[in-house]
């Protein structure tokens, strides 16, 4: 250790997950330390482990802090969230294509001024802080500065984050609409300026098929092609009129998913937001290709769009790679154990039950695998980036109450924590080994 590396040690229940626990025995899948230490050395994760055996060690040479039964856990990632839409959540009474035009496309024009795009910035990113979240896929608006200023605010916060300017070039106000030849321009201007600086990736964002003409697509398609390492990020089959309309509009095509297959948009690092209304050779294209379904509960349940199948999709022979995201703002909520209730309830709907141990480790590792970044966040291993959370799990009397009846058996705790749990349990979150965000009291 250098003179001037900055050492801290986070003192508290230490949770990591190491595999799917759905894949082995899940007692095998995570590491948890009811009395542990995360030893961070600037930025990254140096040791972690029991606390009794680091911390003498240690030698008094770091800067301790004591989280007495609260629990530490890698940030939260929320692999598909719309920054503009802040002020759409809990807009009253529509479904997908009534609620984009009535709310979403009149919210997303203000983004043309760039200091209300900078101020949503800020308050979007303060919400997923304090909400534990420290990593995110993230739609901007249509407007090149809407990306400008969200990247900008996530670098001065050395936050991971990945986002993409929508690409619309029909079917939306004017005011919402680009060209393919302008946002070819546009994105490769934004991926040379941001993709793989700091800590941020471009995504290609075309919105959905019914918002791009087959030359935008085309064009997205190429992007993908020049730039293998950006992301691309879009809506799949969420609802059913959308379903209608894509047949509509592409009567060539074998299927929704096959539009945009047919423009190369699928591969490992591409992000499907939804995917609920899918055939059996959707479901296999997505597995061919290696895709992410992004299953999206708070939104699917509140727009009325339908009911994710997560044991359909991960069924083998065919198992498509699945994410868990927020989708603000047709999702309800910043919180990811919010949205991991939600997906309990409807998974329960659909007969199958979302263990905790499989909630939390889509949070975090799992949700990391499926941005293919499993190698810096979404676990406390050494050599990670310092991004954590740490969750009061006596953040209201109600808590307090339903954790005790678990006996300081974690998969309880887990389990109360992740259908009662929300904002209130965030005590503090680290980003890059500095506190980002401590809750007032
Ligand atoms: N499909 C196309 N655009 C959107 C959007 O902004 N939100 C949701 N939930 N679905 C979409
Ligand atoms: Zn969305």
């Amino acid at each position: 250790m250098s003179t001037e590396t900055q050492r801290k040690a986070l003192r508290g229940r230490v949770l990591t997950f190491n595999e799917d626990p759905r894949l082995i025995e899940a007692g095998a899948s995570y590491d948890y330390w009811e009395d542990g230490c995360v030893v961070i050395d600037d930025d990254r994760i140096a040791i972690v482990g029991d606390a009794a055996a680091i911390l003498p060690a240690l030698n008094g040479k770091a800067e301790l802090a004591t989280f007495t039964n609260d629990l530490i856990l890698p940030g939260f990632i929320d692999p598909h969230v719309h920054y503009p839409q802040t002020r759409v959540m809990a807009s009253y009474g529509s479904q997908l294509m009534d609620w984009l035009e009535r709310y979403t496309f009149v919210e997303e024009q203000k983004f043309s001024d760039p200091e209300h795009a900078h101020a949503t910035a800020v308050f979007f990113l303060d919400q997923l802080l304090a909400n534990g979240t420290t990593t995110a896929s993230v739609f901007c608006t249509v407007h090149p500065t809407s990306v400008e200023l969200f990247f900008a605010e996530a670098s001065a916060r050395n936050l991971r984050m990945i986002a993409g300017k929508s690409m619309m070039d029909r079917n939306a106000p004017t005011e919402l609409m680009d060209t393919a030849e302008a946002s070819y321009v546009e994105c490769n201007e934004l991926i040379g300026r941001w993709h793989d600086r700091s800590r941020l990736a471009y995504a290609i964002t075309p919105r959905f098929a019914i918002t791009s003409t087959e030359a935008q697509l085309d064009i997205a398609g190429r992007l993908a092609a020049e730039h293998p390492t950006v992301y691309v990020q879009t809506h799949l089959a969420e609802n059913l009129e959308e379903v209608a309309t894509v047949k509509s509009l592409f009567p060539e095509a074998a299927s929704y998913t096959a539009v945009y297959d047919r423009f190369g948009l699928l591969g490992p690092r591409t992000l499907l937001g939804h995917c609920i209304h899918l055939d059996e050779s959707e479901i296999k294209l997505l597995h061919d290709r290696a895709a992410i379904a992004v299953w999206c509960p708070t939104s699917n349940n509140f727009l009325g769009s339908g009911l994710f199948d997560l044991a359909r999709l991960q069924e083998e022979p065919k198992p498509v790679r699945i994410a868990l995201a927020t989708d603000v703002g047709g999702g309800t909520s910043y919180s990811m154990l919010q949205t991991a209730a939600e997906a309990y309830k409807v998974a329960q709907l659909k007969g199958r039950s979302l263990t905790p141990f499989e909630a939390f480790y889509q949070m975090t590792l799992g949700n990391a695998r499926a941005l293919q970044l499993d190698h810096e966040i979404g676990t406390l291993a050494p050599g990670s980036m310092a991004d954590l959370v740490v969750l009061d799990l006596d953040a209201t009397a109600n808590l307090t109450h339903r954790i005790d009846a678990a006996h300081g058996e974690l998969e309880g705790i887990l389990f109360a924590l992740q259908i009662l749990g929300d904002d209130r349990c965030t005590r503090a979150t680290y980003v890059a080994g500095r506190e980002a965000f401590t809750r007032a009291t």
